[in-house]
């Protein structure tokens, strides 16, 4: 619970009693302090000079898991894309995905049509002004609702994202991982404590600024904080860094999988991947994980047959491997070209499969490990491996 600053000041000025939690004046200090320094230093960022709650809401949604370079370059092409809620709630999904491409974390694009078409069909394009409300919206979760909610409406709440969690861990020494419910709801009321009177969009930027700039994960610039005088991470650790405690994250698995690339006529074979989930409606070549005890070559003929329902005119013939991080596990892409028999025939038991040009393969969304596989994309188009005749060629 948050004290009410009854100590003599004398004692307490600039500091935080322990057993009570900030005293008022601490808070008072550190949020003068904050808040004149994000006047001196903020960055002139687009979404800063905009109260369109449409334009804040497109800015968040890239900065959730993009550093502000290339949300910036994304967030101008996305608008420039999309200029309105209405035109995004209409756009089909494919342009929305492509608009997104490199950018990573699909699921975000996606939910954000759907938020736009349900303001769309049950508020006639009205954005509701309340956290609560705004969480009832697809991609709502309490990050975005509250920070759409104080950026663009004013509301006095905090939205605490990975930034303003360590510079709140740090400033009021949270010890306890930041990852349970109680030192959430913690966090929280001690950031609206700290928020007081003050401007709740100038607060929140301020406070992510900070978190980006200065109170940054490891060697936070300390002699230029704003919050250095009342900081009892500062005061009290060997080094602030330490906060919040690091939870020990799992290696990364490495998956196997195989690709084939598969030509026809000037055209090569590629499919949408299901709409949710990892890279959903990103269009892909046929393939999948390597199974133990297979080999790269047999998995993939063995994934063309299941997947698109035909057989290798002749042995895969190995393009090149490629090495991809996605944000849980890493992969090894052998990547094949496998002419088909009867490609005709091509069709899946589940998958929308086409036959598409290199121009129009341009077009499509495609995850970022497959336009790494451009070169031999356009080596594939303008030679495709000759089957062998027919004894030579495994059916
Ligand atoms: N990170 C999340 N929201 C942000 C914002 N509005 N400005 C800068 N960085 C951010």
């Amino acid at each position: 619970m948050i004290g009410r600053g009854r100590e003599s000041p004398r004692k307490t000025r600039g500091r935080a009693d322990r057993a009570f939690g900030p005293t008022s004046a601490s808070l008072e200090a550190s949020r003068r302090s904050l808040l004149r320094w994000y006047r001196r230093h903020r960055r002139p960022l687009p979404w800063r000079k905009t109260s369109d709650p449409y334009r804040i809401w497109v800015s968040e949604v890239l900065l959730q898991q993009t550093p502000v370079t290339t949300a910036l370059r994304y967030y101008r092409s996305f608008l420039r894309r999309f200029p309105t809620l209405s035109l995004l709630a209409r756009a089909p999904l494919r342009d929305v995905l492509k608009t997104w491409e490199g950018a990573g974390y699909y699921a975000r694009a996606r939910l954000m049509r759907s938020a736009a078409r349900v303001l769309l069909r049950k508020a006639s394009g009205h954005w509701p002004r309340q956290s609560d409300q705004l969480r009832t919206l697809p991609g709502f979760g309490p990050y975005m609702s509250c920070s759409l909610a104080a950026l663009a409406f004013g509301e006095r709440v905090v939205a605490l994202d990975t930034n303003g969690r360590r510079v709140l861990s740090r400033l009021f020494l949270i010890r306890d991982p930041l990852t349970s419910r109680h030192t959430e709801v913690r966090l929280r009321d001690l950031g609206t404590a700290l928020l007081g009177r003050a401007s709740p969009r100038d607060f929140n930027e301020a406070l992510m600024e900070l978190g980006q700039r200065i109170c940054r994960p490891n060697q936070p610039r300390c002699s230029e904080c704003p919050l250095a005088r009342t900081c009892l991470a500062r005061q009290e650790l060997p080094d602030p860094a330490l906060l919040p405690a690091r939870r020990v994250r799992p290696r990364r698995p490495h998956v196997r999988a195989s690709v084939a690339i598969i030509p026809w006529r000037g055209r090569v074979l590629v499919a949408p991947r299901p709409p949710s989930g990892l890279l959903g409606g990103l269009y892909e070549f046929p393939g999948g994980k390597v199974q133990p005890g297979e080999s790269p070559e047999e998995a993939v003929v063995r994934e063309v047959r299941e997947e698109v329902g035909v057989a290798p005119a002749c042995p895969p013939h190995l393009l090149g491997r490629l090495e991809h991080d996605y944000s849980h596990f890493h992969v090894s892409l052998h990547v094949f070209a496998l002419p088909v028999r009867d490609a005709r025939r091509a069709s899946g038991v589940r998958r929308r499969w086409r036959w598409v040009t290199g121009e129009e393969l341009r077009r499509l969304p495609l995850p970022a490990a497959t336009r790494k596989m451009w070169p031999w994309v356009t080596e594939v188009l303008s030679a495709p491996p000759r089957p062998s005749p027919p004894a030579t060629c495994p059916g």
